[in-house]
């Protein structure tokens, strides 16, 4: 069965292509439109397909849109409610419900040729288990599932279970309760952008105290079915609202910290409440945007029941695509296969690399090993811009569309907050040699998707000042040779020049755009930002080749 998944009502549009129940393409719209998250999260952008990602999964595996046996849509219209009786201040609700509607007619004229009767609505949080419940690595029994979100049609989360491909829900909260929503409100209130800038919020928590936990406490309680209840929070009465980008002190670190440290008992509590529901499965999935928040993760692998947590690497919205297509391929009678990485847009081959440097006329050599070149520019304390294999699907870089600097330079964290206009309490993340990880890191192991952060040994910490975050824990991706051939010659060659086995990796763009996608992206990139080399493949551009003044 051929099942092409749609993400389209919130945010972060993206399209996933099922064949037989493998996932053979996934990508974001905003790659493709340069458009960060594909569009505002508001209710008249619903209309808003991902058309460009949507046409390249079918054109990159060859096939057409009548040879599609379905498309799945990440939301169900006939699910809704009214906005104000779902407790929501949403006037304009409706409209968005009313695009979803029409939706199938939208995307027959998006995918000329297209039945809109092949259109299957899915609900939203169906979406994003089968996204996690499915994709996740096979567990030997029964999966739990845990989707912790913003909002769908009528609920924020759903508990449930996988057995045999097939999911049983076992509780869902509805709205207006939101651990997501609650994290959003605080987001805005701190002078971020809401649907987007929420691990930032998670980045300042690490800088404040948990001043206001009692009175959260009160404020965001767990309930014996499952699920919770989130009261209205008047956040001015422990902090002073920021205007957009102004400026944040001890009291907002303070008030992030706290509901930090609440949302991370919550998550707790519900987890458990699911381990007993389940029956004891072993291993727990997740997804929804709240599963990126990677500190609750970690606390929920440390503390939780289940002997592994696996987060899909694509939890939040974006992820959607790829659940209700599984998820439809299931009901047509397929199997799913677990995903076997992030690396599911879009690449380009040797040849097609090598054409766009010449035609940008940049003078480019072949080394004998790409990773060897790239190691010994990083051990010269340069930076690297990494662009290898597909791109990923997803909010992390992961060794295809990197970033990359020497992690033993304190100086590091300024100078790539500069490159990427980022601010400097963002934190940057190692990739460490998988079979290096426990000598340097506590935590879960494997992390290929950056998803825990780690604690950094002690022993450790000075030797990789550029990662280590100021509570002394790291966000770590493991590089697996298996899986990452080139990126663990890079590491393996890095570690002989500098007896380190970690390199700093973040994502290749710069502030407020898009990752990365294709080669010419790369290049305008390297043009405009103080980076040493461009590793385009096997190709290497050094800034020193390019004369004139650095
Ligand atoms: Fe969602």
């Amino acid at each position: 069965m051929r099942v092409l998944g749609i993400n389209a009502i919130f945010h972060d549009p993206a399209a996933a292509l099922v064949v037989d129940g493998r996932v053979v393409a996934a990508a974001e719209e905003e790659r493709f439109s340069r458009r960060k998250h594909g569009k505002r999260p508001v209710p008249f952008s619903a209309w808003e397909l991902p058309e460009l990602s949507a046409a390249w999964c079918l054109a990159s595996a060859g096939i057409d849109v009548d040879a599609l046996d379905a498309v799945a849509y990440s939301f169900d219209p006939g699910l809704c409610r009214d906005a104000a009786d779902l407790g929501l201040s949403d006037p304009w609700d409706w409209l968005r419900v009313d695009y979803a509607r029409r939706a199938p007619q939208f995307l027959a004229a998006a995918l000329p040729g297209l039945d809109p009767e092949k259109v299957r609505f899915v609900p939203h949080h169906v979406a994003h288990a089968a996204s996690a419940g499915l994709a996740a690595p096979p567990a030997g029994d029964d999966t739990a599932v845990l989707v912790l979100d913003g909002r769908g049609e009528v609920a924020s989360h759903l508990a449930g279970v996988y057995r045999d491909g097939r999911l049983s829900p076992l509780y869902s909260q509805q709205l207006p309760h939101s651990l997501g929503l609650l994290y959003e409100d605080l987001t805005r209130h701190l002078g971020f952008l809401h649907s987007s800038d929420e691990y930032k919020v998670m980045a300042l928590a690490s800088y404040g105290q948990p001043r206001h936990l009692g009175q959260l406490r009160d404020l965001v309680r767990v309930t014996d079915d499952g699920g919770f209840q989130v009261e209205r929070i008047d956040w001015s009465s422990m902090a002073k609202a920021v205007a957009a980008g102004g400026e944040l002190a001890e009291e907002h670190a303070d008030l992030a910290s706290s509901v930090q440290v609440r949302l991370e008992e919550v998550i707790l509590d519900l987890s458990r409440w699911l381990y007993d529901a389940s029956g004891g499965a072993t291993t727990l999935a997740m997804a929804g945007g709240v599963a990126l928040n990677c500190v609750a993760n970690a606390r929920l692998a440390a503390e939780g029941p289940y002997r592994d947590v696996w987060v899909q690497p694509a939890a939040g919205d974006s992820g959607t695509a790829l659940g209700a297509a599984l998820h439809v391929a299931g009901e047509l009678g397929d199997r799913s296969a677990p995903m076997a990485g992030a690396d599911l847009g879009r690449g380009w081959s040797e040849e097609e690399l090598e054409a766009e440097l010449r035609r940008a006329a940049l003078p480019y050599t072949r080394p004998a090993s790409i990773a060897a070149e790239a190691a010994r520019v990083l051990a010269d304390n340069g930076i690297v811009a990494w662009y290898q294999g597909r791109s990923e699907y997803g909010p992390r870089a992961l060794g295809h569309r990197s970033l990359l600097a020497h992690p033993g330079d304190p100086d590091t964290t300024r100078r790539m907050n500069d490159v990427k206009g980022r601010e400097q309490f963002r934190p940057i993340a190692p990739m460490v040699r998988a079979e290096r990880f426990a000598e340097l890191f506590d935590g879960v192991y494997p992390s290929p998707y950056m998803l825990f952060v780690h604690r950094v040994k002690p022993e450790w910490r000075d030797r990789i000042p550029a990662v280590t975050h100021v509570d002394g824990t790291a966000r770590v991706q493991t590089v697996h040779a298996e899986t990452e051939p080139v990126v663990a010659e890079l590491l393996a060659e890095f570690e002989r020049r500098t007896g380190l086995p970690v390199v700093v990796n973040t994502s290749l763009n710069t502030a407020g755009r898009p990752m990365v996608d294709t080669p010419r992206e790369a290049m305008e990139l390297f043009g405009s930002a103080p980076v040493d080399l461009l590793a385009l493949g096997p190709f290497a551009v050094h800034r020193g080749a390019l004369g004139g003044a650095r």
